[in-house]
């Protein structure tokens, strides 16, 4: 018997009368993938009020690498809750802060001293790298990458390159952001060994602070970068004293197979900022990266009232036990394997589904209407989300065109639940293309 199990129409009759109290109250925009509402979860499985049985391949959009409801994570969770809540650790500090730090500045690419600043959401993490970045080189400008998504405060979402939804009107938008082209074979707009030259197209190299880029784009469409433009990126930034900030936010905390995704490449970033997973679903965000940096800054210019928080501090240091323990590197490696294998055959069966790409188990497929023009299928990437919904798998959508479906999946998951789920796709895709 498998992990999933639908009990009820979709949604369930509990989840519709909840659905009626929400569309009342929950402001309109805040909108959901599923249509029913979550009773309990459980490593990869989700329980809705209905009593049905999903597999979540989302989780929670990437923030579940070691599953919902971890045990480990919850005992910690409650002990700690049943000592003290909040502090403001630059109020009152407390170990689990330093301890977090130390594994993660432990783990962190780079071999020389590091440190590690939290804070609560992706988009605060990335915000305080650009400040940080500012802070330590006097300079005003960043550089960052079609296809980005980097957030939704003001800088972040400007950093973000989709304007509908996430920047609509909402501009001005912060000045000194400059967008270049992400390596992509089907536009060939950036080549290897061109970015020095587009660069200085596009700014006063001297001018630029730091090149925030999401070692593998998430939102974007899990873009890989190609071999070398990692290492380019790295040579320009040392060329001209500009700071290399990887976006680990989503591509971080084990899916690539490494605990950090640019660890598949031989480079070192000058800050990491993470978030997402770092703590198995409590909000909590990081930067880590030379100590020196962090010590070019005047102290309290940096933080957050709730950045740290005691409670997710411990689930964090948590979840590195149990990707340790549960060994989550060499899962997604060999998860990722018979992704890649099963994402190969839907290709050969289906003509939209037109590339698929990733490393280790963040991986996606991309549906296309014409493999020659690459014209993008989203209504098709759509209609597959919503029919696998109705038979028990959540999945994500990704891709500026919303045309890529993407693997998020806990790491704790079984075998099993991975194939179960795998089985479910291929039917949707079958039967959005009336096959
Ligand atoms: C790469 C990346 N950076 C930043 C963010 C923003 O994180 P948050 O939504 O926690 O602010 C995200 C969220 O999807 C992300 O994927």
């Amino acid at each position: 018997m498998g992990s999933i199990l639908i009990k009820t129409e979709i949604p369930g009759p509990k989840s519709r009368e909840i659905a009626r109290e929400r569309e009342r109250f929950v402001a309109s925009p805040m909108g959901s993938l599923a249509p029913f509402y979550i009773e309990r979860g459980h490593g990869a499985v989700v329980e809705d009020v209905d009593g049905n049985r999903f597999l979540d391949f989302t989780g929670g959009w990437g923030c579940l690498v070691v599953g919902h409801s971890h045990p480990r994570v919850i005992s910690a969770v409650k002990d700690q809750a049943e000592k003290f809540l909040h502090t403001d650790f630059t109020a009152v500090p407390y170990k689990p802060f330093a301890d977090l730090a130390k594994m993660i500045a432990e783990r962190a690419p780079g071999n020389f001293e590091k440190q590690v600043a939290f804070f609560n959401s992706g988009a605060e993490a990335v915000e305080n790298a650009v400040k940080i970045a500012k802070g330590v080189t006097h300079r005003k400008a960043i550089v960052v990458f079609e296809n980005a998504f980097h957030g939704r405060t003001l800088l972040t979402m400007t950093m973000t390159h989709r304007a509908m939804p996430y920047k609509y009107i909402y501009g001005p938008f912060a000045s000194e952001v400059y967008r270049l082209p992400f390596p992509n074979p089907h536009t060939n707009k950036m080549k290897i060994g061109g970015f020095e030259q587009v660069l200085k197209d596009n700014v006063y190299p001297e001018d630029v602070a730091a090149i925030v880029i999401e070692p593998i784009q998430g939102e974007g469409g899990f873009n890989v970068p190609p071999e070398g433009f990692l290492e380019e990126l790295r040579a320009v930034c040392d060329k001209y004293g500009i700071m290399l900030v990887a976006d680990e936010v989503q591509s971080g905390y084990g899916r690539t197979g490494k605990l950090f995704a640019i660890q598949n490449w031989n480079v070192v970033p000058d800050l990491v900022s993470l978030g997402k997973s770092i703590a198995a679903g409590l909000p909590l965000s990081a930067v880590v990266g030379k100590k020196e940096y962090f010590d070019k800054l005047p102290g309290s210019s940096i933080g957050s009232t709730f950045g740290g928080n005691p409670v997710a501090c411990r689930a964090g240091i948590e979840v590195l036990h149990i990707i340790d323990e549960e060994k989550l590197l060499d899962r997604a490696v060999e998860y990722g394997k018979i992704i890649d294998e099963n994402f190969k055959e839907l290709q050969k069966k289906y003509s939209v589904v037109g590339e698929t790409r990733g490393i280790g188990a963040m991986r996606a497929i991309e549906f296309v209407k014409d493999r020659d023009t690459w014209e993008p299928d989203s209504e098709t990437a759509k209609a597959v989300i919503m029919e696998s919904l109705q038979n028990g798998l959540i999945l994500a959508g990704a891709g500026i065109h919303g045309n890529v479906i993407r693997f998020l999946i806990p790491l704790v998951m079984s075998e099993d639940e991975l194939r179960e789920g795998l089985e479910v796709l291929d039917k949707a895709i079958a039967k959005v293309m009336g096959k």
